[in-house]
């Protein structure tokens, strides 16, 4: 029986999410307990209201759906209602519940949400190495539109860099009249397929306190540039379910010289350090030499290769 999520389903997720994404919990240092917590937690009556509230304004936010099968969750799947796609994530079934189609089940689940609530893709990542799911994704008539990375790195000791000189551009936080040039700055890096799919949009820079609230997380933002006038972006952020802290996708902007992108992704790196995180993660997509560069620079190592595939939910 497919349905939506419910409270009493959180142990059972939290199981399933620690069993089946063995080398994404490594690298993130999933922690299930937490995980489940913050499951539950988002039942409570304030976080509930809250939900429904931005449902009203700005229609749905999210679903995660479940096949059950003799009481038991046999498969899960989380949507993200993006812009102009539903993101597809959280696609796992348990073992004794494999091929009987239950994924394809589940995944036609979010295709057909996403579709009826005005998105015109469903998109989502897949492990590169992931071969059950890649044909999974292919049968379901997905096709790849981008190549990824995780990168990560150790924090031991990490410290803010001094101080920008006077007369040098200022690293300083992020301030909302800083996104109208970043989208300017992110959007150029896209391909056309790519930004069909996903736009940049000035929201991606801001945080949101939702999700802050949800997920019991901290974040900060920082730019390098006047006013208005960045030419870099980073986001860290540190969650309870996860050990390591995560760091956005670096925004660089070509004529930025390569130092100051560095000092900014070192800004991020202190904070985290801070805050306790052993460990950082961020993920690069598409081709991005600069901030990949630059992440090298700061001591970051590749890891696990990912896809983006896409479809269209009508068809
Ligand atoms: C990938 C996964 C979700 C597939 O679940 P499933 O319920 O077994 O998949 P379905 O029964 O719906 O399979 C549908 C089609 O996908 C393909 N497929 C699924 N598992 C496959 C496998 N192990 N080998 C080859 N093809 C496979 C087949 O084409 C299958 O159709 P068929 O059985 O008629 O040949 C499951 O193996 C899983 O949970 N893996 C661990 C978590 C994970 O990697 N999730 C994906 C994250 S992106």
């Amino acid at each position: 029986m497919l349905r939506r999520f419910r409270r009493s389903d959180a142990t059972g997720l939290s199981t399933l999410v620690d069993r089946h994404f063995p080398e994404e919990n490594r690298l993130l240092g999933m922690r299930p307990i937490e995980f489940k917590k913050i499951v539950e937690r988002s039942f409570r009556l304030d976080l509930r209201i809250l939900i429904a509230l931005v449902r009203l304004v700005k229609g749905p936010i999210f679903d995660l759906f479940v096949v059950e099968v003799d009481g038991r969750i046999a498969a899960t799947a989380f949507l993200v209602y993006l812009r102009s796609a539903g993101y597809i994530g959280m696609v796992m079934v348990d073992d004794p519940f494999r091929r009987r189609g239950y994924a394809a089940e589940v995944v036609r689940a979010c295709i057909d949400h996403a579709g009826r609530s005005g998105r015109a893709y469903a998109m989502l990542d897949v492990l590169a190495n992931n071969d059950p799911a890649l044909r999974l994704y292919q049968k379901l008539g997905f096709h790849e539109i981008q190549r990824g990375r995780y990168y990560s790195l150790g924090l031991a000791h990490r410290v803010a860099p001094a101080p920008t000189p006077e007369e040098g551009e200022p690293i300083r936080p992020f301030e909302r009249r800083d996104a109208r040039e970043l989208v300017r700055i992110a959007a150029a890096e896209l391909p056309p397929e790519v930004a069909a799919v996903t736009p940049v949009e000035a929201s991606d820079f801001t945080s949101a306190p939702f999700a802050a609230r949800a997920f019991l997380s901290e974040t900060e933002a920082w730019v390098v540039g006047p006013p208005g006038r960045p030419r870099g972006f980073v986001r860290a952020t540190v969650a309870p379910a996860m050990e390591a802290a995560n760091l956005t996708h670096p925004i660089l902007d070509p004529t930025l010289p390569d130092e100051l992108g560095s000092r900014l992704i070192e800004q991020a790196l202190a904070w985290a350090s801070a805050k306790g995180a052993p460990s950082i993660v961020t993920e690069l997509k598409g081709s991005v030499p600069k901030a990949e560069a630059a992440l090298r620079t700061a001591g970051f190592v590749p890891e696990l290769e990912l896809l983006t595939l896409v479809r269209s939910t009508t068809g």
